[in-house]
């Protein structure tokens, strides 16, 4: 089959496009995928480019955001049928697929049979593959662990991106108030079309001053900062008297400066949230194919064009997920 295989860490010209690697077959308790759609996370430039305490197995296929067709279904394997249309589950019991397990950027992907979810037929694939990772991730850190609430003002940074296009979308059904702050104007314009109350442009790096403005100096209750190193000081300076902030990673570096008088003089309150459970998965695809949240796809490319939609990540060019075609 066709894959996009890393045999080392590094940029984008690790990333090969090889027609011969061996299709897997399904052992006890495992499926086989045919992957229509895989959609690229900011995980899978980590992964790629090698993270500080962590092992993958090289050679590696990452992706971990699979919808498409059962080909093969290993013995001992119930409810499920070759030919059925499926979304896969990533996380699995220690750790992801696409992480630590081989990923969908290929034609195929090797799952444990538990982690099919079969797809409504109005469920189009490029749609459902656009949700795990990035909408799952926003979903448990606002509701399940940040437990925002209607009229609740909720700062979004970097909120163009996967998972802060989703929550500017969770925060809006929630009835929060909500302020996106991104790096250019094209994306502010598209933000207020998905329903952000207030825009903010954080090129500069001093949008704490524009929520002190905006909110008539009394700060934010929510902030979603998965930026981290960049903006973390100004998070907390942006969040009124006993805030919260939430956070599920840390796109520009993990060991920020902090000035911890903020969080006892303002009484705040930081929140970590890491992927999700099945069950906020499940309440998610209810709203998704209820119509209430339709998932924000930037693009949709080929297999061979992989590195160009890590570059299109990585230079900070998407608003919402770019979506891959194994397939084609
Ligand atoms: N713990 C978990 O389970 C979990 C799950 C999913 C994601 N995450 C983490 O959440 C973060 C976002 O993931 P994602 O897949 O949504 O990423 P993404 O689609 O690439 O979006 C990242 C956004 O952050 C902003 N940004 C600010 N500084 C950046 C920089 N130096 N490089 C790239 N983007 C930058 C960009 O918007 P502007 O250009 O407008 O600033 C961009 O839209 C990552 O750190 C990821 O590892 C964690």
């Amino acid at each position: 089959m066709r894959a996009i295989v890393i045999r080392e860490h590094g940029g984008r010209d690790t990333l090969r496009l090889e027609a011969d690697v061996p299709t897997p077959r399904a052992g006890a308790g495992q499926a086989v995928v045919q992957v229509h759609a895989c959609a690229l996370n900011h995980l899978d430039i980590f992964v790629r480019r090698g993270m500080p305490g962590k092992k993958t197995p090289l050679p590696f296929i990452s992706g971990g955001d699979i919808a498409g067709v059962v080909a093969e279904i290993g013995p001992g394997v119930e409810g499920v049928a070759v030919g059925q249309r499926v979304l896969v589950d990533p996380a699995l019991e220690h750790g992801a697929i696409g992480e630590d397990a081989p990923g969908g950027l290929a034609e195929y992907a090797l799952v444990p049979a538990a982690n099919l979810i079969p797809l409504p037929d109005r469920a189009a694939f490029d749609e459902a593959a656009a949700l795990p990772i990035a909408y799952g991730t926003a979903w448990r850190m606002l509701l399940s662990r940040g437990r925002v609430r209607p009229t609740e003002h909720v700062l979004i940074l970097g909120a163009s991106g996967g998972v802060g296009t989703a929550c500017v979308q969770i925060a809006k059904m929630a009835g929060c108030i909500v302020y996106a702050a991104a790096s250019r104007e094209d994306k502010l314009a598209k933000l207020r079309g998905l329903g952000a109350d207030h825009v903010i442009n954080y090129q500069d790096g001093e949008f704490d001053r524009e929520v002190w403005r905006l909110t008539g100096r009394r700060g934010v209750d929510v902030v979603v900062d998965y930026t981290g190193a960049a903006t973390w000081v100004r998070s907390l300076r942006s969040l009124r008297k006993g805030g919260r902030l939430l956070t599920c990673g840390a796109t520009t570096g993990y060991d920020p400066n902090t000035d911890i008088r903020y969080i006892w003089v303002r009484e705040l309150t930081i929140l970590g949230s890491d992927g999700w459970t099945r069950l906020d998965l499940e309440a998610l695809l209810r709203v998704v194919w209820s119509g209430r949240i339709r998932p924000v796809i930037d693009r949709v490319l080929p297999l061979a064009q992989t590195p160009e939609g890590e570059r299109l990540l990585e230079e900070r060019e998407v608003f919402g997920k770019v979506i891959i075609h194994p397939q084609e």
